[in-house]
């Protein structure tokens, strides 16, 4: 439904977590870490990847609600999380995790988040976060989002955003070509309107500190080399096919670059994290 695999996302998962800002996510726990209970709401779940790099680093006793609008990836996040469980059960609609020495509750929803973002940050939510999802959003959606969070006063992480930054060895003369391109698709409609791209970070930082809210970021970019040729192949097959559905830039040009690409030495694609509090937290 979502374009989205679960195949996909497992093929950048362990890349994702090692590339994760260390400090800001050690600010979050840092920040978290003398409450009893945590209840955290994770936006465009996917197969549940960000409950699995940022739970381990919470205090013991966690809930967590998992949203997404793709039915197949709620379903893929619970047999997932079940498996990276040391031991699990279902409760009612819950699935409880037990893994290391913490109980996190996990509650699966489906909604688009397009036209609902609001209904799903009550309930007594602490945290609010995302990863490798805001530069699929609009700037108009982000500046009501900014809005929902700061009447609620609640605190977002936002992980993984693409920041519009790559760099691939050796150089191929078609490279800038290809970006710009790659990025004026990134800036189509991906469901909330012509999509913020690689502008969303700076966009969230500017909407929360009009509310009042501390505002740190840091790079967490991917660095693939040898030891990542898949994923390599993955993203320069995504990337070509992005770019020619633009109609910017030949086909022959693509498939050359694409040929390049995949068998590329190395690249660095630019992203960035971003944790906001309001400010007399
Ligand atoms: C790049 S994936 C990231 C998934 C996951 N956070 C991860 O890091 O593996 C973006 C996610 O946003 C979800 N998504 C996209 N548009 C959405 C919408 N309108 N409502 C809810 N979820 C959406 C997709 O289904 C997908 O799971």
């Amino acid at each position: 439904m979502s374009g989205f695999s679960a195949e996909w996302l497992a093929l950048r998962e362990p890349v994702d977590h090692l590339s994760r800002a260390a400090a800001l996510r050690d600010s979050v726990a840092a920040h978290f870490k003398s409450c009893d209970h945590l209840s955290i709401v994770d936006l465009g779940c996917g197969s549940g990847s960000n409950l699995r790099a940022l739970a381990p680093d919470l205090i013991a006793n966690q809930s967590w609600r998992l949203v997404d609008y793709d039915p197949a990836l709620l379903v893929a996040a619970r047999a997932t999380l079940s498996d990276w469980a040391d031991h699990h059960t279902n409760e009612g609609d819950a699935l409880v995790i037990r893994k290391d020495a913490k109980r996190i509750e996990v509650r699966f929803r489906q909604a688009d988040l397009s036209t609902s973002v609001a209904s799903v940050l009550d309930d007594g939510v602490d945290l609010v976060t995302a990863t490798a999802f805001f530069d699929l959003v609009s700037p108009a959606w982000i500046e009501g989002f900014c809005a929902d969070l700061a009447r609620r006063r609640l605190p977002l992480f936002a992980t993984l955003t693409y920041n519009g930054e790559e760099t691939w060895l050796p150089p191929h003369s078609s490279d800038s070509a290809m970006l710009a391109a790659f990025h004026a698709h990134q800036a189509g409609d991906k469901g909330f309107g012509p999509a913020a791209g690689p502008a969303a970070t700076g966009l969230m930082q500017a909407g929360l500190a009009a509310h009042g809210y501390r505002v740190a970021i840091a790079p967490s970019p991917w660095r693939l080399d040898a030891a990542h040729k898949g994923l390599i192949a993955a993203l320069a097959d995504g990337a070509s096919g992005a770019v020619a559905e633009t109609g910017r830039v030949e086909a022959a040009v693509i498939d050359d670059w694409s040929a390049s690409r995949r068998q590329a030495q190395s690249c660095e694609i630019g992203h960035a994290d971003l944790f906001g509090v309001p400010n007399s937290d």
